[in-house]
């Protein structure tokens, strides 16, 4: 498959795999604090973390088989990302393997329904190439709509950890299992 072939399309989107010239994305909204905020530490990613996680990313798409996906819209736009990556037991955080799941948009496109559309189709994508059984996202519970992202798409709590940054696990089984 090349990149270009989208992975996955919903009825305004298009979901490519990750690829090399992604890598400007990446940095453009990595180092947004409106997009970090709930991310990691909070803080924009540096230059060194940016590429250290591009380079993962187009590891884990050769390694894997599936990943992170670059959402673009009717006229060609960049609108975000999906982030899919495998977990082992030892770091999914639930204590099973399950493949985490995560979503940035672009702020100008907030609120227009392209994060719950987007990672909505890569969900069903997930599931329906056999890549996953259990998905996981976490998310800071003040992250109203993270979670609201995920819960009308059927995401369920698992449980908190909290701390100075308090992290939501949630869960969705493969539906036919
Ligand atoms: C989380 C994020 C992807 C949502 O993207 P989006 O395209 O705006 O989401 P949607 O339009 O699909 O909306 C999802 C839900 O969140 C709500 N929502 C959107 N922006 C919101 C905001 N600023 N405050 C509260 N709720 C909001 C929507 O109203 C919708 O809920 P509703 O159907 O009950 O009204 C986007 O805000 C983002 O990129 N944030 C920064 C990165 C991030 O925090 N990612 C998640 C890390 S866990």
């Amino acid at each position: 498959m090349t990149s270009n072939e989208p992975w996955a399309r919903t009825e305004r989107l298009e979901l490519r795999r990750w690829a090399p010239e992604h890598l400007a994305e990446l940095r453009a909204l990595a180092v947004l604090p409106e997009i970090v905020r709930y991310v990691g530490d909070g803080r924009p990613w540096s230059e060194s973390t940016v590429t250290t996680r591009h380079r993962e990313v187009l590891e884990h798409w050769r390694r894997q088989g599936f990943g992170w996906l670059a959402a673009h819209d009717g006229t060609g736009a960049f609108v975000g990302l999906v982030a899919v990556t495998r977990r082992s037991g030892e770091d999914s955080g639930i204590g099973v393997p399950a493949v985490e799941v995560g979503y940035w948009v672009v702020p100008g496109a907030w609120g227009r329904g392209y994060g719950t559309e987007a990672t909505g189709a890569v969900v069903a994508e997930v599931f329906a190439r056999g890549h996953a059984d259990l998905l996981v996202a976490r998310y800071d519970p003040a992250n109203t709509a993270s979670g609201r992202l995920l819960a009308k798409l059927s995401f369920t709590p698992h449980h908190v950890v909290d701390g100075e940054r308090p992290l939501a696990y949630t869960v969705l089984a493969r539906p036919d299992r």
